[in-house]
Formats: structure tokens, C-alpha cells, sequence
């Protein structure tokens, strides 16, 4: 989804601004724009591009331009083609005011013929140049007040900022459902604006998060926040990322560097989580809840793309070790479906964002017919953390890459914890949640075994990124790892078709499409339904079709199966795949590398979707 930035402040620095763009380069990268106060000129100066923010900052630095307010944005197209006109910021007839926006307006089209019969001119296809006109439209010299009157009319979902030059001295912003924060810098009185916290790390200590139906107001006087025209009191609170967390180091991507970061990811999430001697998990964030979770007996898990997948897992190893019916919900199918919810239905919601308008969406839904709404999610502070009933964070550090690899790890561990959780307010023994915990407990280690095999991978990788389709196939746990697979090659590549299966649906139609040309991706763990698995290779390499197996160390049979093969150490089956992704991330990695793509942000895609 789009990326938007704010600043107010003495600094009339413009770079300060680009370079927290570019630290949201991943919601969006279609074209980039900004708007700059020019107070020598009293007139607002704005330049706008196709593609990435370097040539944006390429394009501005020919005639840079000091001053402030200044506004930035970063497109992830949803209403109107990639084009410069389409680009943001937008503005009115007279460029007096200019809007960047992240977020939908439904009844644009509506609004936009009525302006159009007031005699405004349209230059754009998108739903966000409304917005400057009916900002025009109510405009008698006080920017907050016409803005407040021009967001009544809007249907659908928006975080935006505003600047003016007939009344230059501040900047509006406002939010519902896109994520938008306000941070105070370094020096007093400046501001800095922001759809995610990344962006501003370097520049603000404190931070507030607006709720729906805020606009927040910046002037060298006051900041001040209205909802509903009513004065908010707002506290600043800590920003808590650390710097370095959102650098490369001496990867050449995020992708690499977070896939690298799996191990410690696993040992964050469990950090003081792991009572081994009772067998149990201790969940902080869910205290508050405990007694009422001892009444669930239907857990809904929601999420969409990877988190979904971590979702399907936590279903197997929930209905398996603490006996409660799990259902998995698609966010963006989940609310427009009739779900059976009573107030003995627990809903849990996974997002590495916690923006993801589907999974939010479908949240909501299930929290008003009744369900305790729980989560899962790696940014504090984000929308889903204020939805939840109760959660659990991943702490493991901003995840740039858009594509989702360490924290999908993390969900995992810590959905293995909350079948301890609930198994042992049920019928799970010490033993097994003994078991669990110290098998947990060795995870990080064997994961790091597993990325001393990078270069082996690497190699396989590029030997079979000529191909163009794939399958990945597993059962049971490593199901929606097939699944998981086949998504990272499509996602980093954009140029492979691969597709996840549960191996024993294969002989029920896609094996039609098995010969040489079509490698499968096998991940067949010492597990109880290796038999199976193996059966799967066997009908696979009977047409001829090549294999990559992800087995576990010491077996040799596999050895004479597979064309290729990655091993991965021995640990509990339900744990299997918090091991066996790690290959498959690689995998994708290596391949999407060795095809030229930037593998941190993929054509089409953006790192959090908040619109439907
Ligand atoms: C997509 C990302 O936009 O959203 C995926 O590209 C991610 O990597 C999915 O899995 C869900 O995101 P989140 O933040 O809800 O986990």
C-alpha cells in the first residue's frame, strides 16, 4: 500500500523527508512525488515521477527547493494507471492545496461529477484529487477546517496530509483505518509524519498514533488533535526501534539479511516464553485473558498470504495437542462469509503489520458477533494491537523485505507456544508440554545448521531458475510449507509460476503436468507421513519429473530419490516446519538473485496491503 510523509519544522530540509520515503519504499513503488512550501517564493512547489524515489530525488535535487511544510508519497496503484498524472501529491484547480493519501475513496466518482458540475478540473484518474477539491470547495483561509468538512463526504478509508499556501504555517493530517503516526524530532517544534515507524527511527524519539477520524493540526504554536471537532488529549509515547534493525549490514538484501536473522527471530519469540520444568508457556499478553480462554472451544485463525500459512499450521498443531477445533479463515473471505461465532469462539488474528485492512476487516467482524479477539503481530503500536482483546508480539525487529520470512518463522514458535498454552489448560500432559518447550528450546540451533548450507542451496537455486513452473508438495505440517514454498518463488521471482499441493491430492489432477521440464519442490521429513511423501516422489519421478527433497539428516534412502536434496536436522513433527521454510526462503532468495529481480520489493507487490 502506499507510503505517506509529513514534515513541519524549521529544518527546510526536503532530504529529510526523501530519505523517510525511502524507508517506505516497500508499501509502494510505482511513482513517487512531494510538495514543498516555498516561503520565498509563497507558493507551493511540487514534482511528481513514475518508478522508484531515486528518481524522484534524481529529478528534484536539478532545482532543489528549501522549505517547509513539505509532504512526500510513494504509490502502490489502486484507482488510476502508473502515470505522472496519477502520481501524488494532488491538487486543486488553483494549486493552492496538495494531497498525498494512502487508503480508498469509494464514492470518488459520485463526488468527482458533482465537482465537475461545480466547475472543477480534474487532471487524474484517482479517487485521492477529490480531496484536494473538496478541500478548494470548502476553503475560507483555514486549512483544518476545510479539511474537516471535505472528510465528511468521504466513504472508504484514508490516512493523508495537507498542505496550503494561502495558509502555508501548518500541516493537517488525518487517518481512518490507514495507518498514520506523528513523531517529534530532534528539534523542538518539528514534526514528522508517517505511515509506519520505519521512517522516522532516525529522526524521532517520541511518537503518537492516531485513531480513526483524528486530524491532527502542526503549527510552530501547537499541535493539537481533533476527533470530531472535539480537542484529543494525546500523549507522546517511546518509539522503540533500534537503528541498525532497519540496515542491510553486509547483505545485499533485506530478504537475505532477514532469512539469515531466522534463527535469532526463533530465539526472541521464545525468550522467557519457556517454563521447561512445568512443561508450560508463558504468555505475558494473554494473562489478561487466561481464565477466559480456559471457556474457548472454537479458535478461528485469520490471515492473508504468508501469515495465512502460519495460520494453517497453528490449526494442525492446536487441533493435535490441545484438542480445541481450529477453523482457518482467509481475511479477505472471512467477513463476507457467515461465520457460526458465539461468545465461546476465540478469534486469532496473524499480521506481520498488524495493517492489513483484509485481516482487520475480517477481525472486526468476528469481535462484533462476539468473539475474544486475539493477536499475533510483529508492530506495536499498529491497528490490530488496537482491535485485540489480548496478543502476543514477535519482537523480532522491522522486517523490510516485502516478501515475509523471519517473522513467518516467529509466528510459528509462537503459535508451538500457544498450543502449550491452551493444551495445558486442557488435557496436555507435563510430559508432552515438556516435550514441546525443549524442543523448542533447541530450535535456534538447528536452524543455524540449516543456513550452513546456504552455498549448497544457493547453487541448487540457480541451477533451477531456468525453470519456469514448479510444484511444491507436502502433507500434513508441511502442507502449508508447499504452499509457503510456492509463494516465496512467485513472489521473489515474478517470473516463475510454482504451485503448493498437498502431495496426495497430486494424483487427483496436476500430475497431468509432470515431465522433465517441470521440477517438484518435496519436503518429506522423518515424520508420520513419510510413507506417503515418499509415494508422492515415486509417482513424480515415474514421469520423469525432477526432485528437490528437504529430508531429515540420516536418511539415506532419499539420497537414491531425489535429484536434489537439503537436509535438515531431526526435531519433533509439529516442529518440522519452523525447519523446513528456512530451505524453501532460500530457495527463492538465491533463485530470484540469479534472475536479476529485486527480491526486497517485487513488481505488484507492497509489504502490507490496508485497503481491500
Ligand atoms: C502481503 C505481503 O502484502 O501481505 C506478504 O507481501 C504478507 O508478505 C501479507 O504475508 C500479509 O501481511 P501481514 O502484514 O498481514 O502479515
Amino acid at each position: 500500500m502506499c507510503g505517506i510523509i509529513g514534515y513541519f519544522g524549521k529544518q527546510n530540509n526536503v532530504k529529510i523527508g526523501i530519505d523517510a520515503l525511502k524507508r517506505l519504499e516497500y508499501r509502494g513503488y510505482d511513482s513517487a512525488g512531494l510538495a514543498v512550501y516555498d516561503h520565498e517564493k509563497k507558493s507551493i512547489f511540487s514534482i511528481k515521477t513514475v518508478g522508484r524515489i531515486d528518481r524522484l530525488e534524481e529529478l528534484f535535487y536539478k532545482s532543489p527547493v528549501s522549505g517547509s511544510p513539505f509532504i512526500l508519497h510513494t504509490r502502490w496503484a489502486t484507482t488510476g494507471k502508473v502515470t505522472e498524472e496519477n502520481a501524488h501529491p494532488q491538487c486543486d484547480c488553483k494549486r493552492n492545496v496538495f494531497v498525498v493519501h494512502n487508503g480508498i475513496i469509494e464514492n470518488y466518482k459520485d463526488l468527482k461529477e458533482k465537482l465537475k458540475a461545480k466547475g472543477h478540473k480534474f487532471t487524474s484518474e484517482t479517487d485521492t484529487e477529490v480531496i484536494s477539491h473538496l478541500i478548494e470547495h470548502y476553503f475560507k483561509g483555514n486549512l483544518e477546517e476545510a479539511t474537516a468538512k471535505a472528510l465528511k463526504l468521504l466513504k472508504g478509508t484514508y490516512a493523508l496530509a495537507v498542505i496550503c499556501r494561502d495558509d502555508p504555517e501548518k500541516l493537517v493530517v488525518a487517518r481512518l483505518s490507514s495507518p498514520l503516526l506523528i513523531g517529534v524530532g530532534l528539534e523542538n517544534g518539528d514534526y514528522l509524519v508517517a505511515s509506519d515507524p520505519n521512517a522516522i527511527v532516525p529522526y524521532a524519539k517520541k511518537v503518537v498514533y492516531l485513531e480513526d477520524n483524528e486530524l491532527a493540526v502542526m503549527t510552530s504554536e501547537k499541535f493539537f488533535v481533533l476527533k470530531e471537532n472535539v480537542l484529543e488529549d494525546k500523549s507522546f509515547e517511546d518509539l522503540d526501534i533500534k537503528m541498525e534493525e532497519s540496515q542491510k549490514g553486509e547483505f545485499s538484501h533485506f530478504m537475505l539479511k532477514e532469512i539469515f536473522e531466522e534463527p535469532e527471530s526463533i530465539r526472541k519469540s521464545i525468550a522467557g516464553r519457556l517454563l521447561i520444568e512445568e512443561g508450560l508457556a508463558n504468555l505475558g499478553g494473554l494473562e489478561s485473558v487466561k481464565e477466559k480462554m480456559k471457556g474457548i472451544n472454537r479458535l478461528i485463525i485469520l490471515g492473508c498470504g504468508t501469515a495465512r500459512h502460519a495460520a494453517m499450521i497453528g490449526e494442525y498443531m492446536i487441533e493435535e495437542y490441545a484438542g480445541i477445533p481450529v477453523e482457518v479463515g482467509i481475511g479477505s473471505e472471512f467477513r463476507y462469509k457467515k461465520p457460526v461465532i458465539d461468545e465461546n469462539t476465540a478469534v486469532l488474528a496473524i499480521s506481520q503489520s498488524g495493517e492489513t485492512a483484509d485481516t482487520i476487516g475480517a477481525l472486526k467482524e468476528a469481535k462484533r458477533k462476539g468473539a475474544l479477539a486475539l493477536g499475533i503481530t510483529n508492530t506495536v503500536g499498529s491497528t490490530q494491537t488496537r482491535e485485540t482483546d489480548a496478543g502476543v508480539y514477535n519482537h523480532v525487529g522491522p522486517e523490510i523485505g516485502v516478501a515475509s520470512t523471519k517473522v513467518f518463522v516467529s509466528q510459528l514458535a509462537i503459535l508451538a507456544l500457544l498450543t502449550v498454552f491452551l493444551g495445558r489448560q486442557r488435557g496436555m500432559s507435563l510430559v508432552t508440554g515438556k516435550k514441546i518447550a525443549s524442543e523448542l528450546e533447541k530450535l535456534p540451533g538447528l536452524a543455524e545448521k540449516i543456513l550452513g548450507q546456504s552455498e549448497k542451496i544457493k547453487k541448487i537455486a540457480e541451477k533451477y531458475s531456468k525453470y519456469r513452473n514448479f510444484f511444491f508438495l507436502g502433507r500434513k505440517y508441511n502442507y502449508p510449507i508447499a504452499l509457503e514454498g510456492a509463494l516465496k518463488l512467485k513472489e521473489v521471482t515474478t517470473l516463475i509460476h510454482a504451485e503448493g499441493y498437498p502431495a496426495g491430492e497430486m494424483k487427483h489432477g496436476p500430475i497431468a503436468l509432470i515431465d522433465e521440464n517441470f521440477p517438484t519442490f518435496c519436503f518429506v521429513p522423518s515424520d508420520s507421513v513419510y510413507e506417503k511423501m515418499i509415494n508422492a516422489i515415486e509417482e513424480t519421478k515415474a514421469r520423469n519429473g525432477k526432485v528437490i527433497a528437504v529430508a531429515t539428516e540420516g536418511n539415506e534412502e532419499i539420497k537414491k530419490m531425489a535429484d536434489d536434496l537439503i537436509y535438515i536436522p531431526q526435531t519433533m513433527e509439529m516442529l518440522t516446519p519452523i525447519l523446513s521454510v528456512i530451505p524453501a526462503h532460500l530457495f527463492a532468495a538465491y533463485a530470484g538473485l540469479k534472475l536479476g529481480k529485486d527480491i526486497d520489493k517485487p513488481r505488484n507487490l507492497a509489504k502490507s496491503v490496508t485497503v481491500e
